[in-house]
């Protein structure tokens, strides 16, 4: 079985950045900002940032995605700094990746951000789900990209690795190739299946919760925002905490109690990051369908982080992604311990109303966020519409029971109720709501 693992054991790698800002395509951050993330990506994952350049492109080339002049530029300032990576912050295409490992040879590996990420994943999977979950994404992303084999043994076999590619050529290294595919695509599919059980294990369980009634908060933000140290600090709980990217991957359950006395879940779950990507997102399926079924999202920020607002809407836009947008959600500003300036904090406040601000390290403004909490599970009524088919028997007498109704029609595809929900039990219709607010 093939198997490129980032090398992070010491010495550490050198590693070269990349970054391209393609003309009149929507970022979050900017090319500057992106790649000081990129940076710490690069840290987390053991790697040594030796240098970085940036090209402004109207798109990529279709060869080489920075086109052949600057990559000659690049591969030569990285010679020149002995860099064992050159590190992309975009996703590279197969073909970019092969021309590109072409043109900076055999003594430096090419990487992007998805590599980059998929491995920092690999490495902090701690439970058999989440290493389930990196393995399949990281088998996707490799499938398409295996190449490295044949290229070299088709050099060894006579030098023809600029037939690369080429129609009707078949040698050892193919036949290499075919079977470390075949081995993949073998290997995908098994994890697929053992995925499979352990989503419908997590839905038994989480059918049992709901028996249970106790509603569901499920801590969402930006990778390092401090979601473990607010679940830490909430219930006194021991979850890993570190200063590292992505220290959190698996989602870890607190009771707590809220200020009147009502038993409440907090789930802590994985970072979010812009560009994170696609192949993970669907690999973290069964993880991030906690999210999408949780009754109530706090939302932690990193009030003191310079793009905390591009953080913030990298996260409203996953939780599109994984069609979670239907749940309310409650902001935390966390820590508000570093602001110097308490106008800051103030101003902050401005900028996410309805939002809690607190210092989930300190344990400050702990109290003020339970009754938010409180208040949107049990307290504030959100105005909706339902069409409920009438088998969803057990969803109508709960509307009823619980909920303020002020129109109700019987049609032949079942009730369309329109009226008022406490937000806990919001989630729960989320599949009915017809586009009436
Ligand atoms: P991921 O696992 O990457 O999703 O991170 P996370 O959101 O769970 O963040 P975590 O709780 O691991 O915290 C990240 C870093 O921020 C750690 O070094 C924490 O000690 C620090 N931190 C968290 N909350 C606060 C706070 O209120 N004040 C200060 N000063 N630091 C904090």
């Amino acid at each position: 079985m093939p198997k490129e693992v980032i090398p992070t054991k010491q010495p550490r790698e050198r590693a070269f950045l990349v970054g391209v800002e393609l003309q009149g395509q929507a970022t979050l951050l900017s090319l500057e900002d992106s790649l000081v993330e990129l940076a710490l990506l690069a840290h987390t994952a053991g790697l040594e940032v030796v240098g970085q350049e940036t090209q402004k492109r109207s798109r990529p080339d279709p060869k080489t995605f920075i086109g052949s002049g600057k990559a000659e530029e690049i591969r030569t300032l990285a010679e020149a700094l002995e860099a064992d990576v050159i590190l992309f912050d975009d996703e590279l295409s197969p073909r970019h990746q092969r021309e590109l490992e072409r043109i900076f040879g055999e003594e430096v590996r090419v990487l992007d951000r998805t590599a980059l990420i998929l491995d920092i994943f690999a490495q902090h999977a701690s439970t058999r789900d989440g290493a389930l979950q990196v393995e399949l994404a990281q088998y996707e992303y490799r499938l398409p990209r295996l190449t490295r084999a044949w290229t070299h043994l088709a050099r060894q076999a006579g030098g023809r690795a600029g037939s690369v590619g080429g129609v009707g050529l078949r040698g050892p290294g193919e036949t290499q190739l075919e079977v470390d595919r075949r081995d993949i695509r073998r290997r995908i599919d098994h994890l697929k299946r053992e995925l499979e059980k352990v989503r419908a294990h997590r839905q038994r369980y989480r059918a049992q919760r709901k028996r249970s009634r106790i509603p569901v908060v499920a801590l969402v933000g930006y990778t390092n925002a401090g979601k473990s140290t607010l679940l830490n600090s909430l219930a006194a709980a021991k979850v890993y905490v570190a200063d590292q990217l992505f220290a959190t991957l698996d989602p870890t359950t607190r009771r707590v109690l809220l200020p009147d006395e009502t038993p409440v879940l907090f789930t802590d779950t994985v970072g979010f990051i812009q560009k994170l990507p696609t192949t993970l997102v669907a690999a973290f399926r069964a993880t991030l369908e906690e999210i999408a079924e949780a009754d109530l999202l706090l939302h932690v920020l990193d009030v003191t982080h310079s793009n905390v607002e591009a953080q913030a809407e990298a996260v409203l836009h996953t939780l599109e992604e994984i069609h979670a947008d239907h749940i309310p959600v409650l902001t935390a500003l966390n820590k508000i311990d570093r602001l110097d300036d308490p106008g800051a904090a103030r101003l902050a406040l401005d900028a996410f109303p309805n939002a809690v601000a607190i210092s989930a390290l300190r344990r400050e403004g702990l109290v003020d966020l339970l009754e938010a909490v409180q208040r949107q599970l049990y307290e504030l009524y959100t105005p909706l519409e339902v069409l409920l088919p009438y088998q969803e028997g057990r969803l109508i007498s709960l509307f009823h029971n619980q909920g303020e109704v002020e129109r109700l029609e019987h049609s032949s595809d079942g009730v369309r109720i329109r009226g008022r929900l406490p937000g806990r039990l919001l989630a729960q219709f989320s599949n009915y709501l017809t586009e009436q607010p």
